[in-house]
């Protein structure tokens, strides 16, 4: 029996040492010390043996066993090491590799001048407002001093939805709007879509935006419009810009003006940009009409105010010198991603 268990220690240790891998490690584990494996059939004869033989073939018997575990353990040990270490190398990843680059989105150059706007105004004190754009024709005709048969009313320049609901024509409805809701002092600007019914060309669109501006308190003059237009033509264009006021007529403001800004390209001596003129008409201003104020719900003999509507088309195109306004509403990728 003793060369029995040392016959089986031997081939044991060959048979492991020459496992191909896990699985076979754990075959022989079975044979040899597995339930009906070689140990146990050997251990069989152990009752044929006497009582001084038994405790000493007991002891060989677990040297034995306690032997081929730890051989089994320490192959099982290198298996293990050996498939970490090609596991390493099979899965490497290459860093270097370029990797699939994601197109980032950004703002629409309308929207990026509108945020610039805004911030100029918010510095001045100006609060944002908003209206309709589904409006009333009181509030974006009537109550503007814009009496029936005035030419603005033109179906031809109009959506009409019904014969007193229409999509705004300018931004200005805003203005009573804010009035009937606000007591002075007013200091708002209203950024937002109107629609007039044009065909589309290089400057023309059905839906176009225009930022509307309102000033109201005790004593505002033209003076003040004047500055206050010039703070805003200077933070859109530029410190040296100057601005220049032509008499003009609305019938929601009296007196009225349109304002050019000195061309900011050829800073006033005359370029293909300003067509040779050194002057860019940028918007329409005047000061608040008593009938409008009165409209609002405001005394005119207390407060006065000023007012202007700027494009915002028109002023993007110039900042970004954009030549065609169609350009803007295509959706081009090719040319958004310029911005
Ligand atoms: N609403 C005018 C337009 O669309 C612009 C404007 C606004 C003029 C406010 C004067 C005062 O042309």
């Amino acid at each position: 029996m003793k060369s029995q268990l040392e016959q089986m220690r031997r081939t044991a240790a060959e048979k492991i040492a020459g496992a191909s891998g896990i699985a076979e490690l754990e075959a022989l584990r079975i044979a040899y010390l597995g339930k009906k494996g070689e140990l146990t059939a050997i251990l069989k004869q152990m009752g044929s043996l006497s009582a001084e033989e038994r405790p000493i073939m007991g002891q060989l018997a677990n040297e034995v066993r306690a032997g081929i575990e730890a051989l089994i353990a320490q192959q099982f040990e290198k298996f293990k090491e050996k498939e970490k270490a090609e596991r390493l190398v099979s899965e490497t990843i290459d860093v270097t590799l370029p990797g699939k680059s994601v197109a980032l989105g950004h703002r629409h150059p309308l929207s990026i001048v509108l945020n610039e706007v805004i911030d100029i105004f918010l510095g001045m004190g100006f609060k944002v407002a908003s209206g309709p754009e589904v409006e009333l024709d009181y509030y974006n005709f009537e109550a503007l001093n814009i009496p029936e048969g005035h030419p603005a009313r033109d179906t031809q320049d109009t959506f009409y939805i019904t014969d007193n609901v229409l999509l705004r024509t300018q931004t200005s409805p805003v203005q009573i709007r804010y009035m009937e809701q606000n007591k002075p002092p007013i200091r708002i600007i209203a950024p937002g879509r109107v629609y007039r019914s044009d065909a589309v060309d290089a400057t023309h669109s059905p839906l176009f935006h225009q930022i509307e501006g309102l000033v109201v308190d005790k004593g505002v003059t033209m003076g003040d419009l004047k500055a206050g237009l010039e703070a805003i033509a200077k933070g859109l264009f530029g410190n040296e810009t100057r601005i220049r006021l032509r008499p003009h007529h609305f019938p929601f403001t009296e007196p009225s003006c349109e304002v050019d800004v000195s061309c900011f390209r050829c800073g006033g001596k005359g370029c293909p940009m300003c067509k040779g003129e050194g002057w860019i008409e940028i918007l329409g201003a005047g000061m608040v009409h008593p009938k409008v104020l009165q409209n609002g719900g405001i005394d005119p003999d207390e407060y006065s105010g000023y007012a202007f509507g700027v494009g915002l088309e028109r002023i993007t195109m110039f900042r970004f010198q954009i030549d065609d306004m169609r350009l803007l509403y295509e959706n081009d990728v090719r040319f958004l991603s310029q911005f």
